[in-house]
């Protein structure tokens, strides 16, 4: 079947604004959007330019907004968009060419929150050992690919640059529940500010743009709880 996609483009060393241009390619049904970009990127117009790298939804480089929602190019089928698609950048970020936004200040972001194992004693035997169930307790936390889309669907990202955003929240969730991670009290004390958690006003929109179905908001929602209640 031929579907058109509707591509905001814009090259800020010749545009003045955005403008959307419409192609049309053929393709199956089970196709992805992924794969109607690469079409016409390698046979219609090879100035398009969009991030992709793993094309499975593991590296999380091709985020994008697609009929207005925060998709992964790579997994969403053409069977589940109509025969009109409109694709443009994630929002609340600076572009830089067409699809590419400056992902500068999402990793300031993740990098603040200290995403690692904070852990300066030595393990009692050669390794950390963890129970399944304190395993568990952040399981759904580890699935995120650092795509973007939750913290790009958040209204108060879009108002707010110094918010930090539900990304590094739910990385920071990944360290903070870890049984055997000693840095929880640093990064809910980073979480604690202006720029924090509290910033969250529990609109979903990052839950309901996770790619990974990872519980966003809710994992907000355990952070806020571990301040509230918790010594830090
Ligand atoms: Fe992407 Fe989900 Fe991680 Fe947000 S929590 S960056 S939407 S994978
Ligand atoms: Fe890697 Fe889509 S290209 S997640």
């Amino acid at each position: 079947m031929d579907v058109t996609l509707r591509i905001k483009r814009y090259n800020p060393d010749e545009d003045v604004k955005p403008v959307f241009k419409e192609y049309v390619v053929a393709v199956e049904p089970t196709d992805r959007v992924l794969d109607a970009l690469n079409e016409i990127k390698w046979q219609q117009d090879g100035t398009l330019t969009y991030r992709r790298s793993c094309a499975h939804g593991i590296c999380g480089s091709d985020a994008m907004r697609i009929n207005g929602r925060n998709r992964l190019a790579c997994k969403i089928l053409m069977q589940e968009l109509g025969k009109k698609i409109t694709i443009e950048p994630l929002l609340g970020y600076k572009v830089i060419k067409d699809l590419v936004v400056d992902m500068d200040a999402f990793f300031a972001a993740y990098k603040s929150i200290k995403p690692y194992l904070i852990a300066d004693d030595a393990p009692s035997s050669g390794e950390r050992l963890q129970s399944p169930v304190d395993r568990e307790r952040f399981d759904d936390t580890t699935k995120c690919i650092l795509c973007a889309a939750c913290t790009t669907a958040c209204p108060i990202t879009w108002t707010n640059e110094h918010f930090v955003g539900p990304a590094a929240i739910v990385n920071a969730h990944r360290f903070i529940f870890d049984s055997r991670d000693q840095g929880a009290g640093e990064r809910l004390r980073i979480l604690n500010t202006q720029s924090g958690v509290w910033r969250c006003r529990t609109v979903f929109n990052c839950t309901e743009a996770c790619p990974r179905d990872i519980e966003v908001t809710k994992a907000i929602e355990e952070v806020k709880r571990a301040l509230l209640y918790e010594q830090v």
